[in-house]
Order: C-alpha cells, then structure tokens, then sequence
C-alpha cells in the first residue's frame, strides 16, 4: 500500500489490483470504471483489442464529512481519477475527452483544476466555439498539449476541450475540482474518434500524432504548467488543502469571466513536445 501523498488526503494505492483504498473519516460518493471496450470509438488503433482490460477508473465526491457543507454551497465537487499503465496498440491510455458547457451569459464555458498526483500526464487542449450544436462543421481555433507532473497542476482554460493522457511510465493519478452545475458534452469528441491529436509512445518516445478525422485543425503548441496563488495554485500544496485553507480563491470555476486571460498566462510555451517533457 502507498500513500498517495500528493493528493494530501488519507488515500493509499493497492499495488496489485490498481485499486485506491480510502481511509475513514475521509468518504467517497461513487466509484465506476472504464474498460477497452467501453472506449471503441475515441481510440486511435482499433484491432486486436482485449476488450474487457481496464482503461481508468474514477472515484467521486471524494470530502471529509467537515467539508461536505461548503461544498455543497460552493457547488464543487472533488474527484479522482486513476488512468491505467500500458499501452493500447502503441496509444497512450486516456480519458474520453469531452467540453464543457457554456455559462449561463454564454460568454465563456466553465474551467475545471486538475491536478496530477503520480506520474505525468499530457492534456490535449483544444479550443472550439461550436462543439456543442455543429460537431461536423467544427472549428477547432487552438490546439495546445501540456504536460503536468506529479504535484502540479492545470487549471483547464474556459472553452477548451480537454482529454487526460497517461504519458508516464506507470499509472498516472489526477484529482480534479469542479464545478457541478457544468454541463460535461462528450459527442462531438465522439464524432471524431477522439481529440484532434493522439498520443502514442514507440520506444519510450511520446509523439503526438494528428487525427485525421479532423480538418483545418491549426499546429499544435506545446506548454508546461506556472502555479498562481491568487487562484489556489501552488505546486507541492495539494488541491484539497488549498481548498480548505481558502475556497474563495476557487471562484473561477462558477465564475469564470473575469479570469479567462489570467489562466491563460499559466501556460509556458515551449518549442516542442520533448523540451516540454523535460520541463
Ligand atoms: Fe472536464
């Protein structure tokens, strides 16, 4: 059993069965599980699956019983996420991708916190206006692939939809907080098999290949994470902390107006996927 300290709460990693154990008075809402099979449609390569291997698991309403009030109120929720080791046909194993909806002035859709607990994750970002009513006429404007390490974090900018990718050489552990009332659109990532790009490592080497289901879909860019106390952010101090020690700073998730640009200039660019490997 290992503690997954990163995460800053009483959770431990059951080697053997790739399973996370919770310890009282910490509590988790729900539990489900993804298999191969269950991801046909949104993976590069589909031959030769072994449908019934697992992809990831998600544990939700992770809280402590103290903490359940205010986060009702805020209407956040705090989830984990355990992306599998391995490989599926060359592909790095990921979590489905999807957007998220809009705010109710539909100025902006809804950030969400990701914050990698072990190994090292790739986040394909991709920005689109049109991702919920148009999915065949899709325009994605930017495309940025980021690489967060074990104890920092993401905040996903508004109106980029994102996909989780296991870059690492084991499992990779993210939590997220989120914001409830946010719709979660999965279909129009669905139309095109996946994210405008995948991932796959030959040899050890991470390369990101485009999906050519897409068009027009503009070079990627390529960024490491900054931290920002002034939204919670501040690698070495797990999300669930900085969230108990000051929730006010997490308003961005309901109210994202106001911080577009600021989480934006979280982002370091870098030249090329590699030199943003290397950090
Ligand atoms: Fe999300």
């Amino acid at each position: 059993m290992q503690l997954l300290k990163n995460s800053g709460l009483p959770i431990y990693l059951e080697k053997e069965s790739n399973k996370l154990a919770f310890t009282a008075p910490l509590q988790l809402g729900s539990y489900g599980e993804k298999i191969v099979g269950q991801m046909l449609g949104l993976l590069a390569k589909e031959e030769n699956l072994e449908l019934s291997t697992k992809f990831y698991d998600v544990y939700r309403a992770i809280r402590y019983p103290d903490d359940e009030e205010r986060l009702k109120r805020n209407r956040y929720q705090y989830d984990i996420t355990y992306v599998m080791d391995g490989l599926v046909n060359g592909e790095c194993k990921k979590t489905s991708g999807h957007y998220h909806g809009f705010n109710p002035q539909r100025t902006n859709t809804y950030p969400e916190v990701y914050e990698v607990i072990e190994g090292t994750a790739l986040y394909v970002l991709q920005r689109a206006k049109n991702f919920e009513s148009d999915p065949e006429g899709i325009i994605i404007e930017d495309v940025i692939l980021t690489v967060v390490k074990a104890g920092q974090t993401i905040i996903i900018p508004p109106n980029y939809g994102h996909c989780s990718i296991n870059i690492g050489d084991g499992p990779m552990i993210f939590s997220n907080l989120a914001y409830i009332p946010c719709p979660v659109i999965y279909d129009s990532v669905r139309y095109y098999h996946g994210m405008s790009y995948y991932v796959f490592k030959t040899d050890g080497e991470v390369k990101a290949e485009l999906n050519q289901r897409y068009s027009n879909v503009p070079e990627p860019k390529f960024a490491v994470v900054k931290e920002n106390e002034r939204l919670g952010i501040k690698f070495g101090l797990p999300i669930y902390q900085s969230y108990q020690q000051n929730p006010g700073a997490f308003e961005f998730l309901g109210n994202p107006d106001a911080y577009v640009d600021e989480i934006m200039s979280m982002l370091e660019y870098k030249e090329n996927l590699k030199d943003a490997i290397i950090g």
